[in-house]
C-alpha cells in the first residue's frame, strides 16, 4: 500500500475552470466572485443575514471579537482543546481567555464546568489562570470539536444569565447540524451572534486559506466589512469601478484579510460539493467505526444523537494500559505502515504561552489532559477509498492486537 496521507484537498476541474476564469476575467482580488461566495454560503447556511468572507478562519475569529468590543484585560471563556487561532485573537487585545475543560464523550466543552466557573468568577472566587486585577467577562467562545456541536443551547442560556456575547468557532463544521428546541435540525453556527468558518487546505470545504464570519447583525457585519479591509468606508471594487468614486475614510486602523476573487472562485466550487463531500466523509467514518469497534483499548467517536457530526477529524482514543503502546509510539508505527496519522489538539493551557502567562497548570483541566494523552486523528477525506479505509484499520489492530 503507498502511503496514505493524513489529509488531501479535494480540488476538480471545476475548482480549476473557475479560477482560470477568474484569472482571464481582469479582477483578481475581491469582488463579483467573493460575492457570489458570501451569497452562496448564506443560502447553503440556510441562514444568516450576511456573510463576509475573509483570508482565514483566524482573521474572522479576530474581526468577531473586535467587532463584539473585547479589549485589554476583558475576560472571555474558551475550551482549553481548540486550536492557537481561538485564544490568540484575544491576545492581539490583551484580554484574558479563561480555560475550560472538556467532556469525555465529545471533547467539546464541558457546561457544567462553564457554569461552575461563571459562578465562581462572579462570586469572586479564584479560578485557574484568572489574575486578580482582572476586567469584567464579556463572552464566550464555544468550538464546536472535530465537527460534532457543542450543547449550543445550554451555551445560550448561559451566555444569557450572565449577559455575554458567544462567538462560535466553526472552523470544523461545514456542514454540521444540532436539534434545536422544537426538535428541527440546524446548521451548526446558523444561530450564532457571530459564527466564524474556516477553508483552511484540510478543511471539510477549502479556498487554501479563507474564512467566513456569518451573523444575523446588521452593525456586525458592517463592522466586520469595514474592519476587513483597512477600516475604510469604500470597498475595492467600488473605488475602482466606472461608476464608483476614488473616495474613502478611514474610520478605525484596520486589518487586510479580505479573501480574493481566486480564493473565492475555489469556494464557490467547494461549496456546491459540500454535500456530497461530506456524505463520503459520513460513510468513511461509517466504515471506521464498524472495523474498530471492540478492539480492546480502542474508543472510537461517538455521533450524539441529537447532533449529526461534519466528521471534519475521526479522533479515536489509544488507551496504552490496555493496548500496551504509547501514543506517539502508536502514531509512529501507524507511519512505518504507511499511514498518516496526527494530533488535533494539545490542549492551550500546556503550551508555555498560556501556562507561563496565565500560571496555569495540567491538572487544572484533568479530563483534557486525558482526552489529551490517547487522541489519534485519523485520514478522512472523501477520496479515500474503502480498501484504504479497511487497510488503515487492519494497521490499526495490527499495532495494538500484538
Ligand atoms: C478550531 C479552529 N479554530 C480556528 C482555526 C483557524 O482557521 P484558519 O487556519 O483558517 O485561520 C482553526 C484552524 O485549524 C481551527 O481548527
Amino acid at each position: 500500500m503507498d502511503f496514505i496521507n493524513f489529509y488531501k484537498p479535494e480540488i476538480g476541474q471545476e475548482e480549476i475552470n473557475e479560477v482560470t476564469e477568474c484569472l482571464k476575467s481582469g479582477w483578481i482580488t475581491t469582488g463579483p466572485r467573493v460575492k457570489q461566495f458570501e451569497a452562496d454560503f448564506i443560502n447553503y447556511m440556510k441562514a444568516g443575514k450576511h456573510a463576509v468572507a475573509l483570508n482565514s478562519g483566524t482573521a474572522a475569529l479576530h474581526l468577531a471579537v473586535e467587532a463584539m468590543g473585547v479589549r485589554e484585560n476583558d475576560v472571555v471563556i474558551i475550551p482549553t482543546i481548540t486550536f492557537a487561532a481561538t485564544a490568540e485573537v484575544l491576545r492581539y487585545y490583551n484580554a484574558i481567555p479563561v480555560f475550560i475543560d472538556c467532556r469525555e464523550d465529545d471533547f467539546c466543552m464541558d457546561m457544567d464546568k462553564l457554569e461552575q466557573t461563571l459562578e465562581d468568577i462572579f462570586d469572586g472566587r479564584k479560578v485557574p489562570g484568572l489574575p486578580d486585577n482582572h476586567g469584567p467577562v464579556k463572552g464566550i467562545m464555544p468550538v464546536h470539536f472535530s465537527g460534532q456541536a457543542v450543547d449550543i443551547l445550554r451555551c445560550k442560556k448561559i451566555a444569557k444569565k450572565y449577559n455575554l456575547f458567544i462567538i462560535e468557532d466553526c472552523a470544523h463544521c461545514c456542514p454540521s447540524y444540532f436539534k434545536d428546541e422544537d426538535g428541527a435540525w440546524k446548521m451548526v453556527g446558523s444561530t450564532a451572534d457571530i459564527a466564524c468558518y474556516s477553508f483552511y487546505a484540510n478543511k471539510t470545504i477549502t479556498t487554501g486559506e479563507g474564512g467566513m464570519a456569518l451573523t444575523n447583525n446588521d452593525k456586525l457585519a458592517e463592522r466586520i466589512r469595514v474592519m476587513s479591509l483597512h477600516g475604510m468606508n469604500n470597498n475595492t471594487r467600488n473605488r475602482f469601478s466606472q461608476n464608483g468614486s476614488w473616495y474613502y475614510e478611514i474610520s478605525d486602523p484596520g486589518y487586510k484579510y479580505n479573501l480574493t476573487d481566486i480564493a473565492a472562485s475555489i469556494g464557490i466550487q467547494q461549496l456546491k460539493k459540500a454535500d456530497s463531500f461530506w456524505e463520503k466523509r459520513r460513510a468513511i467514518a461509517k466504515i471506521y467505526s464498524e472495523e474498530l469497534s471492540g478492539v480492546p483499548g480502542i474508543t472510537i467517536p461517538i455521533e450524539q444523537s441529537n447532533r449529526k457530526h461534519s466528521w471534519h477529524l475521526y479522533i479515536i482514543r489509544v488507551d496504552k494500559d490496555v493496548t500496551g503502546v504509547e501514543r506517539q509510539d502508536f502514531i509512529y508505527q501507524l507511519k512505518e505502515l504507511n499511514v498518516g496519522a496526527t494530533v488535533h489538539y494539545m490542549p492551550l493551557h500546556l503550551h508555555p504561552c498560556y501556562r507561563d502567562t496565565f500560571n496555569l497548570k495540567k491538572e487544572d483541566f484533568p479530563v483534557s489532559v486525558r482526552i489529551f494523552e490517547q487522541i489519534v486523528s485519523m485520514p478522512i477525506y472523501p477520496s479515500l477509498t474503502e480498501g484504504q479505509v479497511k487497510y488503515i484499520c487492519k494497521a490499526v489492530k495490527k499495532i495494538v492486537c500484538k
